[in-house]
């Protein structure tokens, strides 16, 4: 039996994600920075691990309790929607140190046992407003879009190894707790100048009717992307990602 790692499992995609790799018959270890045992249903192949991918200490930890794994799943992410001019230094730095290095480390730490097993499969989840740009999201689409570049570059150098590295670029998903977790980063508010920008943009996802991307989606690509060893570098999730793909 397969062993997965998924990290940001506490919601939204990373929480699908274990659950359907579950029920799929995988052994999962799902990571958490608070672990909880209550959210997902308890099973003989689950581990729920703690973890916060910006602490090396907690990711040499959490690699020496997880034991062999077969994949992994860097999901772990934070948001911030706001003009340049009102997100400070510290946020753009929180968001590279979870989004980018988070990434990054964690690749770092699975891989000397994939080398020596020529095996396994690394699962980046980054964003399409890395292929559409959207307004308000300058920092934020700059960590993901240097992990597209980064996932892109790494596969050539682990091909050689057996170890294959895939992206997934989920569309818009309001129903996680992405939005709300972000908000805790915007208390400032929007500067004076942007505020109609802003206004703009929230009045616009508020009234869309645009299909959306479900976790779902977001764990059925990752499916296809750990277990298809033909599926493509870059694989959309959610109806919306997919027409953006395309277009
Ligand atoms: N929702 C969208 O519209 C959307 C679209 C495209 C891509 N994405 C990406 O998809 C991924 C999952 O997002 P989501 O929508 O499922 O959001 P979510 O519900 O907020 O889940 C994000 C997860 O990341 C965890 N996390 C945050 N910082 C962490 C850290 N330092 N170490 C470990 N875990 C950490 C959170 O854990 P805590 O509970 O500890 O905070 C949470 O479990 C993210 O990488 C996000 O950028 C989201």
């Amino acid at each position: 039996m397969k062993t997965i790692l998924i990290t940001g499992c506490s919601s939204g995609f990373g929480l699908e994600i274990a659950r359907d790799f579950l029920e799929r018959g995988w052994n999962v270890i799902a990571t958490m920075r608070t672990p909880r045992e209550d959210l997902l249903p308890p099973s003989e192949h689950l581990r729920v691990l703690p973890l916060d991918v910006t602490d090396p200490q907690s990711i040499h930890r959490l690699i020496d309790a997880a034991g062999p794994i077969d994949a992994l799943v860097n999901n772990a992410g934070i948001g911030l929607l706001n003009a340049l001019e009102g997100t400070s230094m510290d946020a753009a730095r929180e968001l590279f140190e979870t989004n980018t290095l988070g990434t990054i480390a964690m690749t770092q730490a699975v891989l000397p046992q994939f080398r020596e097993r020529a095996g396994g499969v690394i699962v980046n989840v980054t964003s399409t407003v890395t292929l559409r740009p959207l307004h308000l999201l300058s920092v934020y689409t700059a960590t993901k879009a240097a992990v597209n570049a980064f996932t892109e570059s790494l596969a050539l150098e682990l091909e050689p190894f057996g170890i294959r590295v895939r992206l997934v670029l989920p569309g818009r998903a309001p129903e996680t707790r992405f939005g709300e977790n972000a908000r805790s980063r915007m208390s400032a508010g929007f500067p004076e100048a942007y505020t109609g920008l802003a206004q703009g943009v929230m009045n616009g996802w508020a009234q869309s009717t645009d299909p959306v991307t479900h976790a779902a989606d977001v764990a059925e690509a990752v499916w296809h992307a750990v277990t298809d060893p033909a599926s493509p570098m870059r694989l959309p999730a959610g109806a919306d990602a997919v027409a953006w793909a395309a277009a």
